[in-house]
């Protein structure tokens, strides 16, 4: 079967607010194996349901993954909160729906992340460094916001300008 495809900004399904997930389902899991898939694909360090065009509040991420050791640690992370954050951390960030660019962007330096498993069991994590700025990042993606949306205007302008200036081209093609 063919994998889903990413979307990319500047579709308007990445702005949407994405809806709780209630019970978990077969559909659930089974759209869980999909982004686990396209994530170790693509490869990436995490996932978003919006970002394969589910608007709900669940994100994949394996943050020990690398393509040289492929050593995998995925985890599923569905329904979550921050219930402490602290400090701050820039971190440059990249992202499967931002094709060509990356960013410093400023985040907390340390989260504590409550949320459930697939298996409905909750789960609270501590994190910090890459950890907790890839829960942010991906936790973002359910409030339809981007990294981009943290950068300056002018930064962001710049992108955007690019971005639509190769799709036009590409759409002449
Ligand atoms: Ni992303």
């Amino acid at each position: 079967m063919a994998l889903r495809e990413v979307l990319q900004f500047p579709d308007p399904r990445l702005k949407m607010i994405s809806q709780p997930v209630g019970e978990i389902t077969d559909a659930i899991r089974e759209l869980t194996r999909d982004m686990l898939e396209v994530m170790y694909d693509e490869p990436g360090i995490g996932l978003a349901a919006p970002q394969v065009g589910e608007a709900i509040r669940l994100f994949v991420i394996d943050t020990e993954w690398s393509e040289e050791d492929a050593e995998r640690c995925p985890q599923v992370i569905i329904n979550p909160e921050f219930i402490h954050t602290e400090g701050k951390i820039i971190w440059e960030e990249g992202c499967l729906s931002v094709p060509d660019y990356t960013a410093d962007v400023e985040r907390f330096a340390r989260v504590t992340i409550r949320a459930t498993d697939l298996d409905g069991k909750e789960i609270v994590e501590e994190a910090e460094g890459l950890r907790a700025v890839c829960l942010q990042h991906e936790f973002d993606h359910l409030e339809g916001k981007l990294f981009i949306d943290h950068i300056s205007r002018l930064k962001r302008g710049l992108y955007v300008k690019k971005r639509k200036k190769l799709l036009t081209e590409t759409d002449g093609e």
